[in-house]
This record gives C-alpha cells, structure tokens and sequence, in this order.
C-alpha cells in the first residue's frame, strides 16, 4: 500500500525552507553580502527571495497579488510595483542596494510572457539576470532525479517531469488554491477572501472533508497531465495543497507516493534565487 513519503531527516532543502520561512519579511545579514535574488510572479502571490553567496536565505518577502492570471500578466504596473516595493524592503532590511534578479515562468507559456516577466523585474529596478521555467527553478532547490514537480498555486497547477534530472514533459491547467476557496466559500457561505483566511488558519471543523473533491480534482488535472507516465515520485510544491491530509488524498488517488515539504510555497522562490548562481 502506498505512503505518503515523510522526511524523517532533515534534508538541505528543508533547512534552507525553514530559515526562509523563519525569516518572514526580517534579515539574516550578520555582515554577508546579497549574492543572489529571486522573483517568484504567481497568481496568488508575488514573491522575492536574497541568498548569500553559500545559497542561505538572507530576507524573504511576498506580497499577495492579483496581477496574473493563468500565467500571464494581466497588470504590468501592479506586477512591477509589488517586486519594486519588495526589493525596496530587502534593501533597507539588508543595508545593500540589490541590482539583479532571477524571474521564472510558468510551463507552456510563451516568448511574449517571458519578456513580459523580464520587463517586469526590470521596471522594479533590477537587471534581469537570468528567466528560467518554474519547475527547473523549483529543481535547483529540491535536487530531484526521478520524478514529477507538481506545482499546486493558487490558479493552476503545473506538472514538469524530470529523468535523469533533465525536464522531459510539462503541462499545466487550470485549478489550485483558489479553487478550495471558492467550494470553501460554497460551503460556509462565506466570500472568498474570509473564506482564504479561514482555510489558512484551518480552524474550520472537517476542513479536508468539505475541500476533499477540490483535491481530488486538483490530482486529476495531475493524472490527465501525466497521462500515461508514473514517475516514482510527486513533489508537491506551490501553496495551493498546502493542507494536513491533502498529500494523503493525492497519494491515494494517484497511487504515486507523494512529498510535500512543510513550506512548499517557498520551493520556487528559493530555487528561482539559486538559479541566478547557477545563470
Ligand atoms: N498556510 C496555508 N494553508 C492553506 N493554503 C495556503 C497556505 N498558504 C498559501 N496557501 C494557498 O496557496 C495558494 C497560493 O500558492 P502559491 O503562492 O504557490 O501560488 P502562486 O504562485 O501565487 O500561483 P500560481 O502558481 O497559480 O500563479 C493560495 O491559493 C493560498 O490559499
Ligand atoms: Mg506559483
């Protein structure tokens, strides 16, 4: 019978994902220089990561954004004052003025909205240093040989197979976070944004009960994505699934054995960052 994989050591992955999350918007300068940043555009939320020159978080910030949509940018300005505004807070954290930055974009889109990301970051004050896919950004962190990266947002969900550490496939479609809000909603007769807050502080009595068919849903889309492929194993990164339980509903509807770390919507910032080092 298959189980949800747990890691019961603490890898570097999850170490780096801690200290991110720990840091919340406050610096770990202690005298390092910023090396390397990450600008994660999402649908849901925008993101800026600072690595030291050794890959550890220095600050990370978000802001909650409604300036893409479906993997395009639906509000340039918007997109670019909420990275601007997060590089202006990086700065003042970290006492150093940062240049440039990695941005990634999501699969299946095309060359007009990576130079729309590139253009975005740029007219947030930062060089554009390097535009990778998503799923490899998340990769530079996780380090996955065989298996899927299953990135869960709050729009979609995007699927990027890797073998022999190589992305061989990626499809994408619509359905994640925002979905659970909206049967949330549904069921509490709340609007979406109480319905969000509430789903977050998961203070709700049998929340996995009443999201269950959102993610049942949500590891279709994953099934119809992969098709006939079984990689080994699902990383499930991104905030959308970010649940007790929902792993264990993936797993059991997908029959692949499933990892989520405790902060994957911090997976793609961080290896967009790192991927600025490897540009
Ligand atoms: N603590 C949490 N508990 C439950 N859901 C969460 C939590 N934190 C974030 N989410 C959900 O994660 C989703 C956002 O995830 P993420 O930041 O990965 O998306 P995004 O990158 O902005 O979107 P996309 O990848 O679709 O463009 C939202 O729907 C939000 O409700
Ligand atoms: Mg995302």
């Amino acid at each position: 019978m298959a189980s949800v994989v747990r890691d019961r050591i603490v890898s570097a992955p999850d170490s780096q994902l801690a200290l991110a999350a720990a840091l919340n918007g406050s610096s770990q300068a202690a005298g390092d220089v910023p090396a390397s940043v990450g600008v994660d555009l999402g649908t849901a939320t925008t993101v800026l990561a600072v690595l030291a020159s050794d890959g550890r978080p220095m600050w990370v910030g978000q802001r909650e954004s409604r300036a893409i949509r479906d993997g395009v940018v639906v509000d340039f300005v918007a997109a670019s004052s909420a990275v601007e505004s997060l590089r202006l807070e990086a700065e003042a954290a970290l006492g150093h003025p940062l240049e440039a930055a990695a941005v990634a974009y999501p699969p299946q889109t095309s060359d007009g909205v990576r130079d729309t990301c590139r253009y975005v970051v740029e007219r947030a004050g930062l060089d554009c240093a390097a535009i990778v896919d998503e799923v490899s950004a998340a990769n530079r962190l996780l380090n996955l040989t065989e298996g899927a990266i299953v990135d869960v947002g709050g729009g979609s969900t995007g699927v990027g197979i890797l073998s022999q550490s190589r992305l061989v496939e990626v499809g994408d479609l619509p359905g994640g976070g925002h979905h659970l809000d909206l049967i949330l909603a549904g069921a509490l007769g709340l609007d979406t944004a109480e319905a969000e807050r509430r789903k977050r502080l998961g203070d709700v009595p049998g929340l996995l009960a009443i999201l269950r068919p959102g993610v049942e849903r949500i590891a279709d889309r994953v099934l119809t994505i992969l098709g006939e492929r079984r990689p080994p194993l699902l990383e499930l990164v991104g905030g959308g699934l970010k649940l007790a339980g929902a792993a264990a509903i993936v797993e059991g509807l997908t029959g692949i054995p499933v990892r989520m770390r405790e902060h994957p919507e911090l997976v793609t910032p961080l290896g967009i960052a790192l991927s600025m080092r490897a540009a």
